[in-house]
């Protein structure tokens, strides 16, 4: 797990992008060096306008593979389902701070559960709603799309927010081990911008799985987002 000083860059393909149907059987086939962990979008048709799966679909996926989980629930109310993702045991839970008026609570419950705590920000949401909370996340994920859909072209101001972001955490007295996490839009094009700004987990699933080979362009994209560092 890489932490904010070194250039560790964990890459979280997003399975949204590629096939549901048959990831039982693919998953078998990502490359642990390129896939460091799985992104999984959980859409509720409200919260975004989009649906996708819930904690069933992760329950069966997770028999298949030993990649671990990275859950972006984009669902409103998350406190009414968290402790079903938690069962899971997935590397990490992220939830939106525009869709609870409890982000800190679930936060706690989050970290009390073992799992890392991850708070996420819409592109229209200030980052300083969310600085108060940020002793109480493992990551905070910087939306560079508005949640809801795959294959959406990057918002260059994300970068912007990333730096500012990241200068906040290390300031915060003897600095913030807190982690930075992108998620959308990612490609080869500005992969090595994000990390260069701070980012050390990025989100991919367009850029991964639109490619006729998801493991090579996988690798590719860590690759490129080292390059900058
Ligand atoms: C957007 C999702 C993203 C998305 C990323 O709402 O949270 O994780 O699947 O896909 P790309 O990289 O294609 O934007
Ligand atoms: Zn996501």
């Amino acid at each position: 797990m890489p932490t904010s000083s070194d250039n560790g860059i964990l890459l979280s393909p997003s399975i949204i992008a590629s096939d549901l149907s048959t990831m039982g059987r693919d998953v078998a086939a990502f490359d642990p060096a390129a896939f460091d962990l799985l992104h999984l979008d959980v859409m509720d048709g409200n919260f975004v306008p989009n649906l996708t799966f819930g904690p069933g679909y992760i329950k069966s996926l997770k028999a298949h593979t030993a990649i671990p989980f990275d859950i972006h629930l984009m669902i409103e109310r998350p406190e009414l389902s968290l402790e079903s993702y938690l069962d899971l045991a997935p590397w990490c839970v992220t939830i939106h701070y525009e869709s609870t008026r409890f982000p800190s609570r679930l936060l706690q419950i989050i970290r009390r559960a073992g799992v890392r705590a991850g708070l996420s920000v819409n592109p229209a949401t200030p980052l300083e709603a969310i600085h108060d909370l940020c002793s109480e996340c493992d990551l905070v994920l910087v939306m560079s799309v508005d949640p809801g859909f795959y294959g959406q072209p990057f918002m260059t101001a994300a970068l912007d927010r990333i730096r500012r972001l990241r200068e906040y955490l290390d300031a915060l007295r003897g600095g913030s081990s807190t982690l930075i996490q992108v998620d959308g839009g990612i490609s080869m094009k500005n992969i090595a911008s994000v990390a260069g700004a701070g980012a050390r987990i990025i989100v991919a699933g367009n850029a991964v799985f639109g490619a006729d080979d998801p493991n090579r362009a996988a690798l590719d994209l860590k690759r490129a987002a080292r390059n900058d560092q």
